[in-house]
């Protein structure tokens, strides 16, 4: 028997996903998965709790040194330890990150179709959400792409890599070619590279901050444990 074997209830956990329709549903709307932590994380959450003391916390240096070392080992990305900022989720994270890049007004460019906090979160900031439709299989259509950075002023670019909802890996040419038109039309680069670690078919994850140390520089990126592991409750990003 394998952990994907047991039929665990969570209704009783204060479950989202579980409580959200009728008890005869069966819920297939959201990336969380029934089946347990692995043993280091959840060793690593008891030690915390046994220790008894919950009081206020904060990135310690070794925290910020294993998620760069974690970075540049899984994608090659050198990033500065400081240049990491704790977050309570990714969703809280783009939303924050329209509000630090977007001038008042601005424009913000999805690929639509895409994950729906995407598509609302130019919207709780006043900032106008810009469309640039992908074209059959997930592909990037360059002249729309253009056309809706051109309509952004001084916004940004939400990016979903790896895609949701159509799973698309971007291409490093892709992704140079986003970047590029991104950065000539003045428009900083958000990054939800949440699912990049999941990636199939010996695919490894490219962060488009780590093209190069212009595109770095004018890109946030947003990433978390959460898919990978299955630990979205935690709220760490
Ligand atoms: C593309 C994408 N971004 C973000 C999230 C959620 O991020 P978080 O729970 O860290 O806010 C999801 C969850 O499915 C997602 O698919």
């Amino acid at each position: 028997m394998t952990p994907f074997d047991a039929v665990i209830d969570r209704r009783d956990s204060g479950c989202n996903k579980w409580n959200r329709y009728e008890a005869d549903v069966l819920p297939m709307w959201v990336a969380d998965m029934d089946f347990p932590a692995c043993a280091p994380i959840l060793d690593a959450l008891r030690a915390r709790i046994d220790h008894g003391v919950l009081g206020y916390g904060m990135a310690q240096a070794r925290l910020r040194r294993a998620i760069v070392a974690h970075l540049d080992r899984q994608y090659g990305w050198r990033v500065a330890p400081e240049a990491v900022i704790p977050l309570p989720g990714v969703v809280p994270g783009f939303n924050l990150a329209l509000r630090a890049t977007c001038a008042p007004g601005a424009g913000v460019v999805v690929q639509t179709p895409v994950y729906p906090p995407m598509l609302k979160a130019p919207d709780n900031w006043g900032l106008r959400r810009i469309d640039a439709p992908l074209a059959a299989e997930g592909e990037v259509e360059p002249a729309a792409f253009r056309a809706a950075l051109a309509a952004a002023g001084q916004g940004a670019f939400l990016l979903c890599n790896p895609h949701n909802p159509t799973g698309r890996v971007f291409r490093r040419e892709e992704l140079e070619t986003m970047a590029e038109a991104a950065l000539s039309a003045g428009v900083a680069i958000v990054s939800d590279d949440i699912h990049c670690d999941l990636l199939f078919d010996g695919r490894r994850h490219i962060p488009v901050a780590s093209l190069s140390p212009e595109v770095g520089a004018r890109t946030i990126t947003l990433m978390s444990a959460g898919k990978t592991w299955n630990i979205a409750g935690l709220n760490a990003a």
